[in-house]
């Protein structure tokens, strides 16, 4: 049986260069980091962060962190606070992922976090990875390189195993130093831990000289992007919409006649890039009901249809 792989790229100028090249047209590529393996697409590009979706077989849209090669290219994505500056002065480049407000004036990609304001950004330590950043010179969205349900990768065979020709390139490393993912910090209000990992809360609240405060399971969830902190729009959501009732705002999929049409070829790819931003253009327009055609529950159309069930379920208040 002949199986196509990625291709393998080695830890070396010429490697760096063709994974940047790659990245910038689109494509995916899974590279190391001090943590684990990455599975990488250009942050800016829609098409490119809705196929990391699509790769991992996410039944669900996950907000993404964004990595980047150097600190001044952060600031202009994110609105930058004291706490981010003397977190990243102690612990980058290094496995610390920090949540900022997103610029309006950002062109990050809504899909990378789901449509919230907010941005997860890192400056990884990884010389591989941050050759090939400084190379392509934008942020790279990148969730860990493995199939969804299935463990972080460590090594660059990791990867290959779980996503085979999901990839479009690896970037062969050899190990991850760290092994478990970056430590989160929420800085949208008081300073938040997310989630645990590579540097401890301890080594945190020193350099703050303070505690963070610590989120309990359940808000840990919609921290890992299942609940509440998703986008909602304020219109309401109505699903499998095959006519269009008087007054809505119609987002349609498919031959249909519509305000807005997230694939009128019926690319799920396409159409997940799409997604957050069509809903937010529509929202904008003041309608009070976003009607959406039927999009098929198979491959992304899972994430998506996931997305607007949510959207769509009554709300409190
Ligand atoms: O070490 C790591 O962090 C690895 C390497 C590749 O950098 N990446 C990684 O990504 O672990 P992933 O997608 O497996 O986990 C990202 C986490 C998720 O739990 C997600 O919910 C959270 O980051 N996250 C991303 N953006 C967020 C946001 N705007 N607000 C809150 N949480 C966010
Ligand atoms: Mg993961």
């Amino acid at each position: 049986m002949i199986t196509s792989l990625p291709e393998r790229l080695p830890d070396t100028d010429a490697g760096h260069a063709r994974a940047a090249d790659i990245l910038r047209a689109g494509g995916l590529v899974a590279f190391p980091t001090e943590t684990v393996y990455g599975l990488g697409g250009d942050a800016c590009d829609d098409r490119a962060v809705a196929r990391i979706f699509e790769a991992k077989g996410r039944p669900s849209f996950n907000p993404l962190i964004v990595h980047f090669a150097d600190l001044d290219t952060v600031k202009s994505h994110v609105h930058w606070t004291p706490e981010a500056e003397l977190l990243a002065q102690t612990f980058w480049p290094g496995p610390l992922t920090l949540v900022l407000r997103k610029q309006a004036d950002s062109l990050i990609s809504p899909l990378v976090s789901a449509g919230l304001d907010t941005i997860a950004v890192r400056l990884p330590a990884h010389p591989a990875a941050r050759a090939v950043l400084r190379a392509l010179g934008r942020g790279v969205a990148a969730p860990s390189a493995n199939r969804s349900g299935q463990i972080s990768p460590t090594q660059a065979d990791h990867v290959v195993k779980s996503l085979g020709d999901r990839v479009d390139a690896v970037l062969d490393g050899g190990s991850c130093p760290v092994g478990v993912e970056s430590t989160i910090v929420g800085l949208v209000d008081k300073p938040v831990l997310l989630r645990p990992g590579g540097i401890t809360e301890e080594s945190l609240a020193q350099t703050l000289g303070r505690h963070l405060a610590v989120r309990h399971k359940a808000e840990a969830i919609s921290a890992s992007g299942q609940l509440m902190s998703h986008y909602a729009p304020d219109a309401l959501v109505r699903l499998n919409a095959t006519d269009w009732e008087p007054g809505e705002a119609r987002l349609g999929f498919g031959d249909v006649d519509c305000d807005l049409n997230l694939s009128e070829t019926e690319d799920l790819v396409e159409a997940a890039a799409h997604l957050f931003d069509y809903l937010h253009r529509l929202d904008a327009q003041g309608a009070k009901v976003i009607a959406v055609s039927p999009i098929p529950h198979e491959g992304l159309g899972i994430a998506i249809n996931d997305r607007l069930s949510r959207a769509s379920a009554p709300r409190e208040g």
